[in-house]
């Protein structure tokens, strides 16, 4: 059982001190690596990890073709400046043949895991040597895996998988015992920049966890250009997350006075504190309308938007 800190009895400055002595301990002279994603609970790894093991610390970034719109260059960019070198990995084919055909929820997260887990990161940790991996998954991520809800991409132990034994390394998980409101506040302690520590939560499935049905290259685009629209419309409601996501059902639409069987894409947008419970926004009209116009406009074959008003649970926050 993991014990969890809530952010009300969370010391930013001892957790973290408390984290970079256990990071240090763990890896001792060897070396490591982390996965960097630019989300919250990446990015806040990638710096505690730093201000642990230096150079010691191997960052990659696994370009996995399910990103969002430039985010790649925007991560490694970012970290550059704030002096961490991201190795950019190109894992595409990897993820969508590992992808190709599966329709089912649970197939595609698995799919994800053994890409990133055994293919990407086996490799890697191979060839550098490296015996650990840092990784930052979050009490959230345990507890909904473990109940059976959702397998997050990200836990192992909790399932009696040996990381050590399946992958050839070790996880080190130093953010485990908090919730994404906790992940938060070390971020700023850490003196991350704001547009990173209240980066909204990306899952690590990424677009993948956004397409119902088969996951290709070009229905990633789609929902790609989708959520583009969504988090630039969305950006300024103070909304803990919110996403598009591209249905698998069609419908009839009509496009220059001609029947159009077209897709649809659903717009979720949610108040939450820590991701365990979450209520839809009550966005004004205008802007759902807005929405709906743009995604129509700027999604080729888009003819259906809606909107999700159901709540978590029984719905919840990813679609897959
Ligand atoms: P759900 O969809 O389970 O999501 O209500 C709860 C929160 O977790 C994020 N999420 C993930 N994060 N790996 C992650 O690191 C995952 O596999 C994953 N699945 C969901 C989701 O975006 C939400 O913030």
């Amino acid at each position: 059982m993991v014990s969890e800190i809530t952010v009300r009895d969370l010391n930013t400055e001892e957790f973290i001190d408390q984290k970079i002595e256990e990071i240090r301990s763990a890896v001792g002279d060897g070396l490591a690596i982390n996965a960097l994603s630019g989300g919250v609970d990446s990015s806040v790894v990638t710096m505690i990890g730093h201000r642990a093991l230096g150079d010691r610390l191997r960052t990659v970034f696994v370009e996995n073709g399910l990103m969002r719109e430039g985010e790649p260059e925007w991560v490694v960019d970012l970290f550059g400046k704030l002096g961490v070198k991201v190795e950019l990995v190109d894992a595409r084919k990897e993820f969508f043949s590992a992808l190709e055909g599966i329709t089912d929820p649970e197939e595609k997260r698995e799919g994800i895991t053994q890409t990133f887990y055994k293919g990407v990161f086996g490799r890697i940790v191979r060839e550098s040597g490296a015996k650990h991996l840092l990784q930052g998954t979050i009490l959230t991520d345990v507890d909904e895996t473990v109940a059976g809800i959702k397998r997050q991409h990200n836990v192992f132990k909790q399932l009696g998988i040996d990381p050590q034994e399946t992958f050839g390394y070790k996880i080190i998980e130093p953010l485990i015992q908090l919730r994404k409101d906790g992940v938060r506040k070390i971020g700023e302690a850490l003196g991350l920049p704001e547009e990173i520590f209240n980066r909204i939560p990306f899952p690590g499935p990424a677009l993948a966890a956004r397409v119902i049905g088969t996951v290709t290259p070009e229905r990633i685009d789609l929902v790609r250009k989708a959520t583009t629209i969504v988090e630039r419309l969305l950006k300024d409601t103070n909304a803990f997350q919110y996403m598009a996501i591209l249905h698998e059902d069609r419908v009839t639409g009509m496009r220059d006075g001609n029947r159009d069987f077209g897709l649809q894409i659903e717009v979720r947008c949610w108040d939450s504190v820590d991701a365990r419970t979450a209520s839809p926004t009550r966005l004004p009209f205008d802007m759902l309308e807005k929405l709906a116009d743009e995604i129509i406009r700027g999604v080729p074959g888009v003819v259906s938007v809606t909107y999700n008003i159901a709540t978590k649970p029984p719905s919840t926050i990813e679609v897959v």
